[in-house]
């Protein structure tokens, strides 16, 4: 293990069927098998043709991460699985598959929470060409995680442990941008497609509310602009969603609103922890324009803002083998040596919450 440990990693919790092998900080494959097309006509995720279609990629998916790394089981050291939160079948899916791998193979089975994954994946080595702005230095330091299922802040301490700083009320920020894209007739995932519509688009074209929720609340609530947005589209645009520069000039102005917000939070969670860092992480972070704006204000307020490589900010299998080659580098394999065939998964609705919602994979 003089590199690290070499560990496979799945990923199910959503839409993307994931495999991925590292080595320590190294990945040597990071295969993504997308349900986008399954589930684009529908404009949103389909829970039941999700865990359906983890079920068929699953396995091709493992079997081209060990392709594509150059390795065969043998030469692992442990195999880590999502656990949650996300949709209760796909993580059965996944789970099922990696405990079963972990028998049969002989090797710990390392259970990893998804959000954690997604703050842990900015310590991962970035693919050739994909270095970001700030160096990826161990905890503390303060994590915005912005996906389409979560929008949370939290301090994280160590690897896998951080509390909570605040946390949605309501829409997660890419939920915020996939229904409003639903609106405008753009396609599912609708993060992507707004950003792209928004780059001829005048963000001040339009002045849609920031929900800051008081002076120093570090929580988040989406729900207010995606009505703001449908009713100025109603009144401007009648039921015919708009085209042309009217449609960049809403995206501009709706991802402005989004990206006001998360900088405004995230700014406010380091001072609130003097922590100097903060690590941007989630489907959401891939946006170029919240990008941008959170170096900015990093440079303006002088703390530092560490942002996840491109290609680990999306749902992906590397994130959840590299949080598991950390802890077993911290605590040991001995933590994980009897796999549990049986286990917990959970939902987890809304980040920050009980996690109430679970399922026993049988
Ligand atoms: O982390 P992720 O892949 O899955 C969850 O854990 O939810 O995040 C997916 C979300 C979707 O809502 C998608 O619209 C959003 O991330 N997203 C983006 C961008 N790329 C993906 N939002 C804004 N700009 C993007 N470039
Ligand atoms: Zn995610």
């Amino acid at each position: 293990m003089s590199q690290g440990p070499s560990i496979l990693g799945i990923e199910t919790s959503c839409d993307e069927t994931a495999a991925a092998v590292v080595r320590g900080r190294r990945v040597l494959s990071n295969v993504v098998a997308s349900q986008v097309p399954v589930h684009a006509r529908y404009g949103g995720v389909v829970p039941e043709l999700a865990s359906r279609n983890h079920l068929l990629a699953v396995l091709p998916a493992v079997e081209r991460a060990f392709e594509r790394a150059g390795l065969a089981p043998d030469a692992l050291d442990a195999i880590a699985v999502t656990r949650g939160p996300g949709l209760i079948g796909s993580l059965l899916v996944g789970y099922q598959t990696a405990a079963a791998l972990a028998r049969v193979w002989g090797l710990p089975l390392v259970p990893i929470d998804h959000v954690e994954a997604h703050i842990c994946a900015v310590h991962l080595d970035p693919p050739p060409g994909d270095a970001p702005a700030g160096a990826p230095t161990d905890p503390p330091y303060v994590a915005l995680v912005a996906s389409g299922g979560h929008t949370a802040l939290y301090l994280v301490r160590d690897f896998g442990r951080q509390d909570v700083l605040g946390h949605t009320l309501d829409d997660a920020a890419g939920e915020a941008f996939d229904k409003i894209a639903k609106m405008l007739g753009l396609p599912y995932p609708g993060g992507v497609a707004i950003e792209r519509s928004a780059r001829a688009g005048r963000a001040d074209a339009w002045r849609f509310p920031r929900a800051l929720l008081g002076p120093s609340s570090l929580d988040f609530s989406f729900s207010g602009l995606k009505t703001a947005v449908r009713y100025a589209l109603r009144d401007a645009f009648g039921a015919e969603p708009p085209g042309g520069t009217d449609l960049a000039d809403v995206c501009a102005a709706a991802q402005e609103a989004i990206v006001d917000v998360l900088v405004e939070k995230a700014a406010r969670a380091v001072r609130a922890t003097g922590l100097g860092r903060v690590v941007l992480a989630g489907g959401v972070a891939a946006n170029a324009r919240l990008r941008e704006r959170m170096v900015e204000r990093g440079e303006q307020e002088g703390f530092d803002v560490v942002l996840t490589p491109l290609a680990y900010c999306t749902d992906n299998a590397a994130m959840v083998a590299g949080l598991a080659a950390r802890l077993v580098e911290t605590r040991g394999l001995d933590a994980w040596r009897d796999a549990p065939l049986r286990a917990d998964v959970y939902a987890n609705l809304a980040c920050g919450t009980p996690r109430t919602v679970r399922a026993r994979t049988p």
